[in-house]
């Protein structure tokens, strides 16, 4: 267990484990693989969130592949999605004919994959799937398929394995919800 990372009164609990998260990572990247055999994949990670959950799913997909990021901002300092999307980073390759697949920490809203999405299909590429670590249906405001999901959980705030709350916690190893009391001081 971490000795400074965090203080046990942040945490309400453990929501995913790091075995469980290296368990479905894995298996995520293996039916990848079988997916995208023979396609030329461009994996294009969301930042800052996606940037654990892709450097580990990546050594599970046994394919040559591009990896690219786009950084977007939706929340601010907020926890709650302002549906107001602003690329901070734009890619800096083309997809153009290539199938892409975007690699997102956690689909709440979904405005901002709906948002990506759209702007990413103006491109051109052959192909734009969606990879989730985390899928929280609760207050989906959009339609959206995820082609692949690591976990689907309740509406609470989370944080570790990337996801921040004001810029903290991301090097957590394991997926935690944050008390109210931290995020409503
Ligand atoms: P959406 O546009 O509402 O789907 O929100 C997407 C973005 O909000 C995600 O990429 C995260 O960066 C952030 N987000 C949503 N829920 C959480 C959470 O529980 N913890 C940390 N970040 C979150
Ligand atoms: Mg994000």
């Amino acid at each position: 267990m971490p000795k400074h990372l965090y203080s046990a009164d942040d945490l309400s609990r453990v929501l995913v484990t790091e075995a469980q998260i290296e368990r479905r990572v894995a298996e995520l990247g293996e039916q990848i693989t079988g997916d995208y055999l023979g396609h030329n994949l461009s994996a294009i990670g969301i930042l800052k969130g996606s940037f654990v959950f892709l450097s580990d799913l990546l050594r599970h997909i046994d394919l040559p592949l591009i990896v690219d990021f786009v950084a977007i901002s939706s929340y601010g300092q907020s926890t709650k999605s302002s549906g107001v999307v602003r690329i901070n980073m734009d890619l800096d390759q083309p997809i153009a004919t290539r199938d892409v697949l975007i690699v997102e920490d956690i689909v709440d809203t979904g405005l901002t994959l709906r948002y990506l999405i759209d702007y990413l299909r103006r491109r051109s590429p052959a192909s734009i799937k969606v990879c989730a670590l985390l899928d929280k249906p609760a207050r989906r405001e959009t339609d959206i398929v995820l082609d692949y999901v690591g976990f689907t959980i309740p509406d609470e705030f989370v944080v570790g394995y990337g996801l921040d709350y004001s810029e903290q916690y991301r090097n957590l190893p394991f997926v935690g919800a944050l008390k109210q009391s931290v995020y409503s001081k």
